[in-house]
């Protein structure tokens, strides 16, 4: 089998032209649903027969021979020979399909034709039942939305440039109609699948939301991005790492404003109280915390809960580098992260927005808690550490504290759990006098060994 992206979602939420872009960036086969149920809809129309009369359309199915076509990457609809793709796009076929749609014996006409192609290519296939029915064990499945009025907005700007007359009243009605129909038929009604992300793209440009969905589909399949075809390289000449001659050392002392601070600690000492319920805490070496904010705190990972175990330590709050994927997972837990100060950062390469953001957040007088492994160790050993953080500390002059998590095995309730705070590692040793691969190198052994010092 190959890669099946399910991508379902209320009419008009910009599926068919995202599932384009996507397949078109992944070299995967595009299926739009949608035309299937629309060619079965053009064919009854054509026939005279009321779309909304289901055993009529039921007895005409014998005589529907339905096929999707590729002609140079494009999807072709064929209703017995006849290439449709264009008639079927009208408002009245639209309301036909929505109709058509609800009769139990059309979906299981199609179900067959959808299932067949999504068999044998990598595919993206968008509709309304795809990660619910169609595709259950599909590998990614997104279900993609946006408000009632947002989707009418851009279907209601291409109808006026196809010059259809449509209001956008007319055409708002239409959507909220087919939205009604879609989501209460009794067979296969459309509905978030429970493992689908939802991608709200009421507030996102058509690009952003392909970006988006894209990141999704590889972090979860695990599949490289086909390499873009690189520009000849013009000069031999080696650029700096990256470029930081604009940025600043951060202004250390900014205090964050006292109500919070009080709220945070109020909020601390309480959630203080449910950790040591729940494991058996201690915190080795806290003189070495820093009472006030814009420090590193550089640690081992071992577990979703380490930027709590190192928060409840520090006076100040912290902000995390969290991986992208990470914000890509259910809402709830976003959100909880989003509060603890977590913000995304691609890793393998120097993502250059998320270290902007550990600047500002240092200057506002944050902690920030790097853990520079890039990912969680199982085993407890410490993994090989990244260079972006000797990077960061070089630049922004701030001290860093090194942090050792230990635990036995996984996480459990009441297990030992022993948190070592290092000596910070002061601005001066942490100085670069020319920003070279070399003395990166050197700075990062240095906050790795005061890691794996505390790890035992
Ligand atoms: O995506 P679209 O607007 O082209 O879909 C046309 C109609 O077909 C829509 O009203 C819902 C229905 N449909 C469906 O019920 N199941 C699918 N998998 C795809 C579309």
């Amino acid at each position: 089998m190959g890669i099946n992206v399910a991508l379902d979602g209320p009419s008009g939420a910009g599926k068919s032209t995202i599932a384009k872009k996507l397949a078109a960036a992944l070299k995967y086969v595009y299926v739009d649903t949608g035309a299937l149920y629309r060619s079965v809809a053009y064919y009854v129309v054509s026939q005279g027969i009321d779309p909304a009369d289901s055993a009529k359309v039921i007895a005409a199915l014998p005589d529907i021979k339905a096929e999707l076509k590729y002609i140079d990457g494009s999807q072709h609809v064929l209703v017995n020979g006849e290439d449709v793709s264009d008639k079927i796009r009208t408002p009245e076929i639209s309301m036909a399909a929505s109709k058509v749609s609800a009769v139990p014996e059309v979906r299981a006409f199609l179900f067959d034709l959808q299932r067949d192609i999504a068999a044998n290519n990598d595919i993206i296939m968008d509709g309304r039942d795809i990660g619910t029915v169609v595709l259950p064990n599909a590998q990614v499945k997104i279900f993609l939305t946006a408000s009632a009025e947002e989707r009418a907005n851009r279907r209601f700007k291409e109808l006026q440039e196809k010059g259809d007359p449509s209001t956008y009243e007319e055409v708002l009605a239409d959507i909220n109609q087919r939205d009604y129909n879609d989501t209460h038929r009794e067979t296969a009604p459309l509905k978030k699948a429970d493992d689908a992300i939802e991608v709200d793209s009421t507030s996102m440009t058509l690009d952003e939301t392909v970006e988006h969905i894209k990141g999704i589909i590889l972090s979860k399949t695990g599949t490289k991005q086909p390499p873009k075809e690189k520009p000849p390289r013009e000069k031999k000449e080696r650029k700096p790492l990256l470029d930081f001659s604009n940025v600043e050392p951060v202004k250390r002392g900014k205090k964050l404003n006292p109500f919070r601070m009080f709220f945070y600690n109020f909020l601390r000492i309480l959630v203080i109280g449910g950790f040591k319920i729940a494991y058996n805490l201690k915190y080795e070496g806290k003189e070495n915390v820093p009472k006030d904010g814009s420090n590193i705190f550089a640690s081992n990972h071992r577990s979703y809960v380490d930027p709590v175990f190192i928060s409840l330590a520090c006076r100040t709050p912290n902000s995390f580098m969290a991986k992208e994927e990470l914000f890509h997972t259910k809402k709830f837990f976003v959100w909880i992260i989003k509060k603890f100060g977590a913000f995304p950062v691609e890793r393998g390469k120097g993502d250059m927005d998320a270290i902007n953001l550990s600047f500002e957040k240092l200057n506002m007088g944050r902690n920030l808690v790097i853990f520079p492994e890039g990912t969680r160790s199982h085993d407890g050993k410490v993994g090989k550490i990244k260079t972006g953080v000797a990077l960061i500390a070089a630049v922004a002059q701030c001290p860093v504290i090194p942090v050792g998590i230990n635990f036995e095995g996984k996480l459990k309730f009441r297990r030992k759990v022993v948190i070592r705070f290092g000596k910070p590692i002061s601005p001066e040793q942490l100085k670069i006098t020319t920003p070279g691969a070399k003395e990166l190198k050197l700075l990062r052994t240095t906050v790795s060994d005061a890691i794996i010092e505390l790890v035992h």
